[in-house]
């Protein structure tokens, strides 16, 4: 009986631990390509890899839980204060949010850099559609705007450029990248949108400001520029530092350093 209640016990324990707040893969996993960065052909491989995780966020990555949904991906809130131009000026804040397509992204290209692991990301979003509870104030090409409704925007064949600061840290025996900074700019092709209820209620004015929006849609993504970004930056650096909490740096770049190595040991405090 004894005996029972001690395995009982050790069982609990162990499972703890397995389940701790910062479980991380131990074996290399099959839907990622090891990449050497010596090799010539590393930014080939290293596309291929990136390309595979992201085909992976899709059904979702075995064991890691804290990423619910990848597409749609939910956000809570956004706020944006911006500008003071004349075309530009402009007080937006996002609620509730959803946004579809991150499940087609094409990695063009995946540059990693020797000197501080950072990396450079192209890939392309066929389409991209956000939805949500917008409140507005200011002004969008020089229309005065004081509204909230229901904000749907759809871009089509967005480029986007993802620039990553990471930190190497160790952890079991393996390098981990800490991903600390992720910046995008991009371009599209098209942004269709739509504003509900932008002037409390006058539907007249609101279909035309919606038709005109549509009509220069390139000025609107100008406007929306600094709003368009925050998003996907949000989005990309709460699923990069996830994944790389999670998967050892190893399993993507086989001959990457170890901190030390690449840092140098750092210096006991002097007395
Ligand atoms: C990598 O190289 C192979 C063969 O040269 C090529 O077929 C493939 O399209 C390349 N992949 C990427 C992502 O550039
Ligand atoms: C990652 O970096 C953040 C600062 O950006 C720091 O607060 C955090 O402790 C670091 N995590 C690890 C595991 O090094
Ligand atoms: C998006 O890209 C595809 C493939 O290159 C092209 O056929 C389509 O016309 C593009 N869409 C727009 C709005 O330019």
């Amino acid at each position: 009986m004894s005996e029972l209640i001690r395995r009982v016990v050790l069982l609990a324990l162990l499972v703890c631990l397995v389940r701790g707040d910062d479980p991380f893969l131990t074996e290399p996993p099959d839907y990622i390509k090891e990449c050497k960065i010596a090799d010539k052909n590393f930014v080939n491989c290293s596309t291929q890899s990136i390309q595979q995780l992201f085909d992976k966020l899709n059904d979702g990555i075995p064991g890691l839980t804290s990423i619910k949904s990848f597409d749609p991906f939910h956000l809570n809130r956004i706020r944006i204060s911006q500008g003071n131009s004349n075309a530009i000026n402009l007080k937006v804040e996002l609620a509730n949010i959803k946004i579809f397509g991150f499940g087609h992204t094409k990695v063009l290209e995946s540059l990693v850099f020797k000197k501080d692991y950072s990396w450079k990301t192209t890939f392309t979003l066929p389409v991209m559609k956000l939805q949500g509870d917008y409140s507005l104030f200011g002004r969008i090409l020089l229309i005065p705007l004081n509204g909230h409704g229901q904000v749907f925007l759809d871009a089509e064949n967005m480029t986007v450029t993802m620039h990553t600061k990471t930190r190497l840290y160790s952890k079991g025996g393996f390098t981990f990248y800490n991903v600390t900074n992720c910046r995008v700019d991009f371009k599209m092709d098209g942004l269709k949108s739509y504003f509900s209820n932008l002037f409390n209620g006058n539907k007249q004015l609101e279909d035309s400001t919606n038709k005109f929006f549509n009509d220069n849609w390139r000025m609107l993504a100008d406007a929306l520029y600094t709003v368009i970004t925050q998003t996907i930056e949000d989005i990309l650096l709460d699923v990069l530092k996830k994944i790389f909490h999670f998967i050892p740096a190893n399993y993507f770049v086989s001959d990457i350093p170890t901190p030390e190595q690449l840092y140098g040991k750092t210096k006991p405090k002097p007395k």
